[in-house]
């Protein structure tokens, strides 16, 4: 992957279709993350929205929230749908499945500047699976094994913005 050398800080997204289950706990985990590695300085703005508006004002669903709070990640956003201007304000735009990310290609103004890339692009140990499936339909295991994927995809990509960061 190309990145542009840069000192400053690199702004980020997720996005799934609802945002109230997988990408606002990839908001929380990846804030949360930064903090515990001491590499916050490196991210500016973490946000999520959804492909979809069908829960636009809701907060995150109750087993997000039971899940974050259970790992001792805390968890606060309203959810929104995507919009044009987004693709201009985030560098970098993380889908968790491959319907998210098709539909964040489409939506995408024709050269703006966000990269859009699936989160499980950071994967690092071959045993977790690169899709961070939608849990809304499932039971309480489901949010603990995505909070799992989104926990590593969040660590790797920290430790990579670190590296290059060095090799400036
Ligand atoms: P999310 O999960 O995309 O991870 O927020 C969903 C939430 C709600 C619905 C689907 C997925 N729904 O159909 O209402």
């Amino acid at each position: 992957m190309t990145r542009e050398p840069s000192n400053s800080k690199v702004s980020v997204a997720f996005c799934c279709l609802g945002n109230i289950c997988r990408s606002p706990m990839a908001e929380a985990v990846l804030r949360h993350a930064a903090n515990e590695l001491n590499l916050s300085h490196l991210v500016g703005d973490i946000d999520s929205f959804g492909t979809s508006g069908f829960h636009s004002g809701d907060g995150p669903d109750r087993r997000t929230v039971q899940t974050c709070r259970a790992n001792g990640v805390p968890i606060n956003h309203v959810a929104r749908q995507a919009k044009s201007n987004d693709f201009e304000r985030f560098d970098y735009i993380f889908a968790m499945d491959r319907e998210n990310l098709e539909d964040l290609k489409y939506m995408q103004p024709r050269g703006s500047k966000s990269q859009v890339l699936l989160f499980g692009t950071y994967a690092e140990d071959s045993r977790v699976d690169k899709i961070v499936n939608d849990p809304y339909y499932g039971g309480p295991d489901g949010f603990q094994r995505i909070f799992k994927q989104l926990d590593h995809f969040s660590r790797v990509f920290l430790k990579q913005l670190a590296a290059d960061r060095a090799n400036v």
